[in-house]
């Protein structure tokens, strides 16, 4: 019998083939730009750090000023020599994320997650590799792209999508997740073929962040919110659903803000929750009160351990399947009936 008292609850889960102590992991952010917060993130509780993204452009960008810089030092030796400090500001950017990487995995006990960003096949998936070898535990993918074009169609993107996959695949031995978008037309099928391409885990979702327009200058301006634990509902539905459908984790990653939302993502079928905007706005110290908050819960409804919970709440799981489906659509919207004002 599971006595509390005597008995602390199980929070460790795996996640990627990692063995991790608790599901909370940071996911990819300024939080891990540093060294020492990276420790810090350690020391109140975090079970593995997801590292902030290299981003196809940033090493498309070196190879493109490197081609220019050499091509113009053929043509005067004294001329390239003035192109240098350039060249050589552009050329560090990747080659110090690897360094920077290197560091952190130094410095911390806890597995490292190396991030690559980026959307088309092309010369720069070799930096998975890289990353690979500056000693990254495994390696998160996040496949961003905005098509604009009326002439790609959705299928020649999800090909290019899965070619990416495979590339990356074919370049590295760790485990690899894919960060998608929730803007697939049928995710359950696109996930499974991310999957048989090489994908060992899936982190739902990518959070887009969309341009505002400044009405006064006026200009098309940056704008980044952070979440709040409203946009746990939309990764939540889809792991509940993919959860036992597809060979691979789940890492849910939107709206993760406290212990609930933890063990909601748990149910639905993750294997860690992911967090940034919660650590962002309030400290990285919310990570040691969510574990408590996570260990109290547990014991006060006498649940073991984490893996006891996983799925419960899936699809698979629930008595009404239908509720994370179309029919739950019609519900939600008839409840204001009788709110009218
Ligand atoms: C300031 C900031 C920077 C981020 N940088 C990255 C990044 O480099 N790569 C990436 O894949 N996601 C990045 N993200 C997205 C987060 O990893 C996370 O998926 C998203 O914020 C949703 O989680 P949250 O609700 O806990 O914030 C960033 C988010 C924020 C707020």
């Amino acid at each position: 019998m599971f006595d509390p008292i005597t008995t602390p609850v199980d929070l460790t889960t795996t996640y990627l083939g990692l063995q991790l102590k608790n599901p909370l992991v940071v996911s990819a952010s300024p939080l891990s730009k540093k060294v020492d917060l990276v420790r810090r993130l350690e020391d109140a509780g975090a079970a593995a750090v997801v590292l902030y993204s290299l981003f196809e452009e940033q090493i498309t960008h070196e190879c493109h000023e490197l081609d220019h810089f050499l091509s113009r030092a053929t043509e005067t030796y004294a001329e390239a020599l003035s192109y240098f400090p350039n060249l050589k500001r552009y050329n560090l950017e990747p080659d110090s994320y690897l360094e920077h990487l290197h560091r952190v995995k130094q410095a911390v006990g806890i597995p490292v997650i190396g991030s690559l960003n980026g959307a088309s096949p092309g010369g720069w998936v070799e930096y998975a590799r890289k990353i690979e070898q500056a000693g990254a535990d495994a390696l998160e993918l996040n496949i961003y792209y905005l098509p604009t074009d009326r002439f790609i169609s959705s299928g020649e993107l999800e090909e290019n999508y899965i070619a990416l996959v495979r590339d990356v695949r074919a370049q590295v031995g760790i485990p690899i997740a894919l960060k998608l978008s929730p803007f697939f037309t049928s995710l359950p099928y696109m996930a499974a073929r991310f999957v048989d391409a090489g994908a060992d885990g899936l982190v739902l979702f990518n959070r887009f962040y969309q341009p505002d327009i400044d009405l006064e200058t006026p200009e098309v301006v940056p704008s980044l919110a952070l979440s709040t634990s409203q946009d746990l509902r939309l990764p939540l539905r889809w792991i509940a659903i993919l959860y036992g459908r597809v060979a691979a984790d789940l890492a849910l990653t939107a709206g993760v803000h406290s212990a609930r939302d933890v063990l909601k993502a748990m149910m639905a079928g993750a294997s860690v929750a992911m967090l940034a905007s919660e650590l962002l706005a309030n400290g990285i110290g919310r990570l040691t009160e969510i574990l408590a908050d996570l260990q109290a819960w547990m014991e006060e409804y006498a649940y073991e351990s984490i893996e006891q919970m996983r799925g419960s709440m899936s699809q698979r799981a629930v008595a009404e399947p239908s509720a994370f489906e179309r029919a739950n659509y019609m519900k939600a919207l008839n409840s204001f009936d009788n709110r009218l004002p």
